[in-house]
């Protein structure tokens, strides 16, 4: 059984195609950072236009990488949501319009459960159950995983979503689009110690997160340290830039691991896997890894290219939907608010 998947929920035109029997097949990804950076940010209507240019080309050529004809397809998955009304009824259109023409079923994927499904796309997946960090620009969730389906929330964040954060900051600091991996590189370059940002929420037991302070933080932080300069300077040295950085990732980080360690003993799971856009951060692997080994518990990651938005997750989802019979009727739908919880 063969499944393609459509990914345009915000600004990356992701397709795939997934084998049950030999796994992923191809993938190809179209980034439209380019056409948001000047904006400072990504522009809905860009994003939709965007996703019509591409999505047809993309399939094919995505056909023709994997050396599949259409007729070998049992089923069209695409995000249905949460996300960008317009990007998303972009997909959901082509989607349901090939099933169509296919005579196949279409089938709409929740974009968290993709990417909280991802890391099955490696040959090393972990095994259900297990605890979920889900961090992305939109959502942090803590998630218990008993098997495909069945989630539940044990925690989320009540304001800024952990990718949201590092972006805004990232903003504040002058860096370009995707702010999340500029500041994370800037951040390299940071002497650890020089600024002290709090761990929100850490002091109570929930398991929920609360970022848009740390943002605060951070512009208070910068403030501060613009009065020091003299009447010529203009900006910020570098290297104070990449000190804050430094101390707002560490921050997110700690946060972060200091929940997903509380999660693990509220539960008793032993398997944690973190996924989305956030995912990709060297430091919070690196510091779950070494957690995992301290703690005695094991981590799993998707090959960084899939930790952000991407086709192969949402095919891979679409495939086990498809195999339990969840398939959707062929009119257009789109739910760009579509909490987890109602899956
Ligand atoms: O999962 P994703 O591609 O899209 C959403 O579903 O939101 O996540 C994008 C988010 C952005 O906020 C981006 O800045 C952040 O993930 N991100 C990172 C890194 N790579 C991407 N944040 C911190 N460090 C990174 N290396
Ligand atoms: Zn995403």
């Amino acid at each position: 059984m063969i499944v393609l998947g459509i990914e345009s929920s915000c600004d990356e035109t992701g397709i795939a195609l997934y084998s049950e029997s030999r796994g992923l097949l191809a993938h190809c990804l179209y980034t439209q950072v380019s056409t948001h950076q000047i904006y400072g940010g990504v522009v809905p209507e860009l994003a939709s236009r965007d996703h019509i240019t591409k999505t047809l080309p993309l399939i094919k050529e995505t056909l023709s990488r994997a050396s599949i004809l259409h007729n070998e397809i049992a089923g069209v998955a695409f995000t249905l949501g949460p996300g960008l009304s317009g990007a998303l009824l972009v997909g959901s259109m082509i989607a349901r319009s090939l099933a169509y023409a296919w005579k196949k079923p279409a089938i709409g994927v929740h974009h968290m459960e993709g990417h909280l499904l991802a890391p099955m796309l490696e040959q090393n997946a972990p095994t259900f159950p297990f605890l979920a960090l889900l961090v992305s620009g939109g959502h942090t969730l803590l998630v218990s995983v008993k098997e495909i389906g069945d989630y539940e929330i044990l925690g989320e964040s009540l304001d800024d979503a952990a990718g949201e954060a590092f972006d805004k900051t990232a903003k504040l600091l002058g860096l370009p689009l995707p702010g999340g991996p500029h500041l994370a590189k800037l951040a390299s370059r940071g002497e650890k110690g020089k600024y002290h940002f709090p761990r929100p929420m850490t002091d109570r037991p929930s398991l929920d997160f609360s970022f848009s302070g740390l943002k605060t933080f951070a512009l208070t932080t910068i403030n501060k340290e613009l009065k020091k300069l003299s009447k010529d300077e203009r900006e910020l040295p570098e290297q104070v830039k990449a000190d804050i950085a430094c101390a707002f990732e560490e921050a997110v980080v700690d946060t972060l691991a200091i929940k997903c360690l509380r999660a693990l003993k509220a539960t008793g799971l032993k398997t944690l896997v973190i996924a989305g856009g956030v995912g990709a951060n060297l430091n919070l692997r690196q510091r779950l890894i070494r957690d995992a080994e301290k703690h005695q518990f094991q981590v799993f990651y998707p090959r960084l290219e899939f930790c952000t938005d991407n086709g192969a997750m949402i095919a891979y989802s679409g495939l086990q939907r498809l195999k339990r019979g969840f398939v959707d009727n062929l009119s257009v739908k789109v739910l760009p608010r579509w909490p987890l919880s109602e899956l």
